[in-house]
């Protein structure tokens, strides 16, 4: 048997995710934030595209310091998102849909206006002290340890009221629960026990690898600070024993999917966290391919990438699944500019490289999520001011950037292509003052491209890239060899195209992307050029592989179906 055969099957597996960002996908009632009633509007386009699984950011009660990730009850609805009622709604109108939800659960921190929080901070003797990491000052009164927050200058956050600090990786709203008090976990599996009664399908594990820390909270080396602080902040030795605790106490009693935000994680020791044996979670989301464009730890740098080390990393991370894992396989979301801005041509060649990108994202092993927005190949804004930016990520940013040295102007420049806010902009609807996602002036401005960039021009034209991606998902989900199928990376040293087959039994499929401004002579070799039927190309007369020689166009991607390689 190969290997394709061993694999177990599971609806999780097989589906497509589309994520959406509740805030600035479609506003139902003109206050300019997105909402609830919003994406049950627009369901009717969503089961159109034919993906099977939500992913919403959280839609829970929250201050909105990191727009819904400091959350303030776990069991409410942001008011600007509407409320239960609202949500119930989806649920019912997704099911009659055959549309699955998973939500996101934040399982780090909360926000500092959490009940828990606000007790907490009352006195050293409250019973929900714990529920957080206090610590004294050092006694020249500086914070406990040297650990730089994601979000602001340091992590530790001073309360006068007790003379202590509290620990928080992200901004000072948002403290970190303490995991080691197995009341907070118990809390946690109590959320995930009363969303899953409400008929949700599973949950996004937010920046769970911080949740086990090492119980000193030692000092970290400039350097690891520099390069990879979210090991050194999380993944302690408690994490896999709190994964499975997790495990046994909930996941396994639904028959639900769990997606782990798994930045910081290796390849190598991917298989632990999501391995059918070791029952923890079903599979994770990794960012190596997300830094290979920055400068080493430093988000708002950007650098060239070689589609050599981005191709490496897909075949490392292949390696999981043969261990008995499962992936989970993106090219953007909410914390990342645009796919298409980042990884393609979004000028000249924006519809073939959206294309291309779609092809790829949808055709690897591992489950497909999609980010809104994408589908119609919307790009990254062209802001030339830091007031139109909304993120705190960005204005931490700008302030370490020029404690560094940086220059304001270099890092406006450089926030074109790295910040967050560039995948935060309104989904772009129609032609409509702002885009069709809302009547009012909405809480981020629109990207002004939504004229020519927008659901209802590609909803007409045949070629557009939505219909693309239409026709892409749905070869998608009635192919199983593209699902489990092998995957074997056939050119890895080329230095601009991505030649891969995935292979199940007797069919082969073969995908060609190029990464490149430029067509080019390739030479497929006997064995590939075999593969002559084509049945997705992203140029409009599809090409034929009649020899092993074959000119390919710039940004062209081909899907191809062989009987054998
Ligand atoms: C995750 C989220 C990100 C958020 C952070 C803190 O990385 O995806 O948007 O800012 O966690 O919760
Ligand atoms: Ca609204």
């Amino acid at each position: 048997m190969t290997n394709s055969e061993k694999i177990s099957e599971a609806w999780w597996k097989e589906t497509i995710v589309y994520q959406i960002y509740p805030r600035s996908f479609q506003d139902s009632n003109g206050d300019g934030i997105g909402d609830l009633r919003g994406i049950i509007n627009r369901l009717d386009y969503i089961s159109d595209l034919g993906v099977e699984t939500l992913w919403l950011n959280p839609i829970f009660a929250s201050p909105n310091d990191d727009n819904g990730y400091d959350i303030s009850d776990y069991r409410k609805i942001m008011d600007e998102f509407g409320s239960m009622a609202d949500f119930e709604e989806l649920v019912e109108q997704c099911k009659n849909r055959n549309l699955r939800i998973i939500l996101d659960l934040v399982l780090n921190h909360s926000s500092d206006e959490h009940y828990w929080f606000k007790e907490a901070q009352k006195s050293p003797e409250s019973p929900y002290r714990d529920y957080y990491y206090w610590r004294k000052p050092n006694p020249d009164g500086t914070p406990p340890n040297n650990w730089v927050s994601y979000f602001a200058p340091s992590t530790w956050a001073y309360d006068e009221n007790s003379n202590e600090y509290y620990l928080h990786i992200f901004s000072p709203k948002q403290p970190d629960l303490n995991w080691e008090n197995p009341k907070v976990r118990q809390e946690i599996y109590d959320i995930i026990h009363y969303w899953m009664e409400k008929g949700v399908d599973g949950f996004r594990l937010d920046a769970f690898i911080l949740i086990s820390k090492h119980p000193d909270l030692l000092d970290i080396d400039e350097e690891s600070l520099k390069h990879e602080a979210s090991r050194f902040f999380g993944n302690g030795p408690r994490l896999h024993e709190f994964l499975h605790e997790m495990n046994r106490e909930v996941i396994s009693k639904y028959d639900m999917m769990t997606v782990g935000e798994g930045a910081g994680i290796t390849a190598e020791e991917a298989s632990l966290f999501v391995g059918e044996n070791r029952k923890e979670l079903h599979m994770i989301y990794h960012f190596d391919h997300m830094s290979l464009d920055r400068e080493s730890g430093q988000f708002f740098k950007p650098k060239k990438f070689d589609l050599r080390d981005f191709k490496k990393i897909i075949s490392d991370w292949d390696k999981c699944v043969l261990e008995g894992g499962w992936n989970a396989v993106f090219l953007g979301n909410h914390d990342f500019p645009r796919m298409l801005s980042r990884f393609g041509n979004d000028g000249i060649y924006r519809k073939e490289s959206a294309k291309l990108l779609g092809m790829l994202l949808l055709t690897q092993r591992g489950t497909p999520f999609m980010f809104s927005g994408d589908e119609i190949g919307m790009t990254n804004v062209p802001w030339e001011t830091l007031d139109k930016y909304r993120d705190i990520h960005v204005f931490d940013g700008y302030e370490k950037y020029i404690k560094g040295g940086g220059e304001g102007k270099e890092f406006l420049q450089n926030l074109k292509h790295t910040a967050r806010d560039n995948a935060r902009t309104p989904m772009q609807w129609d032609l409509s003052e702002y885009a069709g996602f809302s009547i009012n002036e909405p809480w981020i401005d629109v990207n002004p491209n939504f004229e020519k960039i927008n659901v209802e021009e590609s909803l007409k034209d045949p070629h557009s890239i939505l219909n693309f991606y239409k026709t892409l998902i749905n070869i998608r989900k009635n192919n199983p060899s593209l699902i489990y199928g092998e995957y074997d990376d056939l050119f890895p040293d080329h230095p601009t195209l991505f030649v891969y087959a995935r292979s199940r039994k007797e069919e082969v499929y073969l995908i060609i992307l190029n990464f490149d401004d430029k067509g080019r002579h390739i030479n497929l070799g006997p064995r590939i050029a075999k593969a002559k039927k084509c049945i997705l190309s992203n140029y409009e007369n599809p090409p034929i592989l009649l020899e092993e020689k074959w000119w390919v166009r710039p940004w062209e991607a081909g899907l191809f179906y062989s009987t054998s390689l």
